[in-house]
């Protein structure tokens, strides 16, 4: 492993779901936000087949007390799968049991107080040991034609030696929803971040570019976390200890290809079903006449 404890092959992604969901209530009351579905999809699976996709073969689920459904999900369901058997419903039964590669494995770690998001990885630490992985929320999901956003990261990470953030321009009026990178070379697809500033008003943000939820990060990012301090609403932000590996190591900002719908509130959630009903042979005319 090199300095920046960065190895060729991302092989662990973390998952932190703990967060309540405030923007689903009453849904999010039982039901965890990432398993809320784009048509027949959870939110989940399409940040899980993106892991995938990267090369990740532990993934690794930050949850709380309450979110079973995920485990759930990913485990197998003897009743249902004897059931369609059974029905002869082999299209099915295939969906029902290919949910992960064979080669996957499934780490669940509870975070018990929603405490952050940068609590929320630090919980990880002990799945994760000393090498480099990815995080990915799953409430912003990215849609690829070609290599999933995490794999172009990964590439990034392992050429570059670095730490590797998704970011991507949002309206200024916004900067205050999102951790905004400071570059060098702002226009270039990927480039060195001097600073990171969390929410910041647009008046002071230091530029339009936020980081989205990818990361590929060094293990050095657990000691980090250790000694970060609540910062913005009380909760450990990732951000501030990625502003900590700024000052040390190189971190770059990738401007991934693909298109973003952020799912954690209703509109991209709406934005998102109605993109894949688009792509859907079966839904398309009728999602079309709907919306005319
Ligand atoms: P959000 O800021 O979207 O918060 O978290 P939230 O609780 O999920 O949703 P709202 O804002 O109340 O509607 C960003 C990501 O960080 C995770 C969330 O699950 C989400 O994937 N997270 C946040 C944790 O795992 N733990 C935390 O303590 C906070």
């Amino acid at each position: 492993m090199n300095s920046a404890g960065t190895q060729k092959r991302l092989r662990k992604v973390v998952f932190p779901v703990a967060g309540l969901g405030t923007r689903f209530l009453p849904a999010t009351k039982v039901v965890a936000k990432e398993m809320l579905p784009v048509l027949d999809r959870p939110l989940i699976q399409y940040a899980v087949d993106e892991a995938v996709d990267a090369g990740a073969d532990t993934l690794v689920f930050v949850t709380n007390r309450y979110k079973h459904a995920i485990a759930d999900y990913f485990d197998s369901a003897y009743e249902l799968e004897e059931t369609l058997e059974r029905a002869g419903k082999h299209e099915l039964l295939a969906t029902v049991q290919g949910l992960l590669p064979p080669h996957v494995r499934c780490v669940y770690v509870t975070q018990e107080q929603a405490l952050g998001l940068g609590h929320a990885v630090l919980c990880a630490k002990p799945v994760i040991g000393d090498e480099p992985f990815g995080v990915i929320l799953p409430d912003d999901l990215i849609v690829n034609k070609g290599k999933s956003a995490l794999a172009q990261m990964a590439e990034l990470a392992a050429r570059e030696d670095a730490g590797v953030l998704a970011v991507e321009e949002v309206p200024r009026d916004q900067t205050n929803k999102y951790g905004i990178v400071d570059v060098s070379g702002a226009d270039e697809p990927a480039a060195r971040i001097g600073h990171v500033v969390e929410k910041p008003d647009p008046a002071d943000a230091p530029s339009n570019l936020a980081i989205v939820g990818r990361y590929v990060l060094p293990a050095r990012i657990f000691e980090l976390l250790e000694s970060t301090r609540p910062g913005a609403g009380g909760e450990i932000q990732l951000t501030d200890a990625i502003e900590s590996l700024i000052a040390e190591s190189k971190v770059l900002a990738c401007r991934f290809q693909g298109v973003r719908f952020d799912c954690g509130n209703k509109v991209g959630l709406v934005r998102a079903t109605l993109h894949f009903a688009m792509q859907d042979p079966a839904l398309a005319k009728v999602a079309r006449e709907f919306l005319s």
